[in-house]
């Protein structure tokens, strides 16, 4: 009987791997849009889809880093300067992408500008702290999404969104992970809603990984600078020694951190050239293993094992 049934799942895994190994067609004569090509996830994407052949339109928010890029990377490869918060220039990339696809359309979008900071404990921040994310992360997002889609639905392409394991349990305070469970919200909506169209859509969802958005140095500049805009009420109630416990935990933080990247970019390489691409993607040890079992678990559960691993303004009285 459980070798049957070990037979069973084995014959599942096998068919499953062969599934996944299907690779669409005509790679050579496909665009993909990526947004946030300046370095990161962004960056190596760029670079690896270009050394495979396929036809890399590469957003950037500086002329610096597109600059760079394009030194690395073939003559296919082209860059376009984008800022996902600002609608005229989204209309301005979307006609560029429009130019270069011509009737073939858009093969695939990866959104995958993001920002990090600010991020605090909630009661620190106000509205436009949060409100600076959400405006890259989310809405950035949806608007570039709106923007390319009639181009995508007519490849019948892929849309690629980068989430985050955070978008699935919110452990840091501010408009992060607001945003990141807003891009897992966006992505199911519209996944069912292009399925019709055949059209793809995928969520990543990193762990740790050490690239611009996790540096250490940044995230205890800002934890100091929000510190010092706090109200004295605010700073009465979390006391400087709070402050001091939170800069470590967050030093600590950049250690958890995973180095080699391609461990998502071969995630957001797959969803955009598998014939079967998966609709959610845990890549890292830390996501697979740590943050997306915890998910599941009942919330006091979570919340007990949060207390007791993270700083709290009462232990540090
Ligand atoms: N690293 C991680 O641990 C991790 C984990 C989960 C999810 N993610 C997500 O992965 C994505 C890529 O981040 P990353 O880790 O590769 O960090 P990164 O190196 O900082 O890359 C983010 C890119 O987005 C660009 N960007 C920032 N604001 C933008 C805007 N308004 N318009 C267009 N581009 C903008 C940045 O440009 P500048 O460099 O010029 O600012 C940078 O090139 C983000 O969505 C992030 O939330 C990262």
């Amino acid at each position: 009987m459980w070798l049957y049934l070990m037979g069973l799942i084995g014959l599942y895994y096998l068919l499953r791997w062969y599934r996944e190994r299907q690779v669409v067609s005509n790679l050579r004569d496909k665009y993909i849009f990526i947004t946030g090509c300046d370095s990161g996830f962004g960056n190596l994407l760029a670079r690896q889809l270009d050394l495979r052949g396929l036809r890399v339109l590469a957003g950037c928010l500086t002329e610096q880093g597109a600059e760079q890029l394009r030194n690395q990377t073939s003559n296919r490869l082209e860059t376009v300067i984008l800022d996902v918060t600002q609608t005229e220039n989204i209309s301005t990339v979307t006609q560029w992408v429009k130019e270069r696809v011509g009737d073939r359309g858009l093969w695939g979008l990866v959104n995958n500008a993001g920002i990090a900071l600010p991020l605090a404990p909630n009661e620190w921040m106000t509205k436009q702290d949060f409100m600076k994310i959400l405006d890259v992360n989310l809405l950035g997002v949806i608007e570039v999404t709106l923007s390319l889609l009639p181009l995508v639905r007519k490849a019948k392409g892929r849309v690629v969104n980068v989430a985050s394991i955070m978008g699935r349990l919110s452990l840091l305070g501010g408009g992060y992970c607001i945003s990141k469970y807003g891009v897992e919200a966006f992505s199911d909506s519209l996944r069912r809603e292009l399925f019709p169209f055949g059209v793809k859509v995928a969520v990543i969802e990193p762990g740790f990984f050490k690239t611009g958005i996790t540096d250490k140095e940044k995230h205890v500049q800002n934890l100091r600078k929000i510190w010092d805009q706090t109200s004295p009420e605010v700073k009465k109630a979390y006391n400087k020694k709070f402050l001091d416990s939170y800069i470590k935990y967050t030093g600590t933080m950049d250690k958890m951190c995973e180095s080699n990247l391609s461990l998502v970019t071969d995630c957001m390489e797959h969803a955009l050239t598998a014939c079967y691409p998966r609709t959610r993607y845990s890549a890292g040890w830390d996501a697979k293993l740590v943050y997306l079992p915890m998910s599941y678990l009942p919330t006091a559960l979570v919340d007990t094992m949060v207390y007791l691993n993270s700083p709290s303004p009462v232990k540090a009285q």
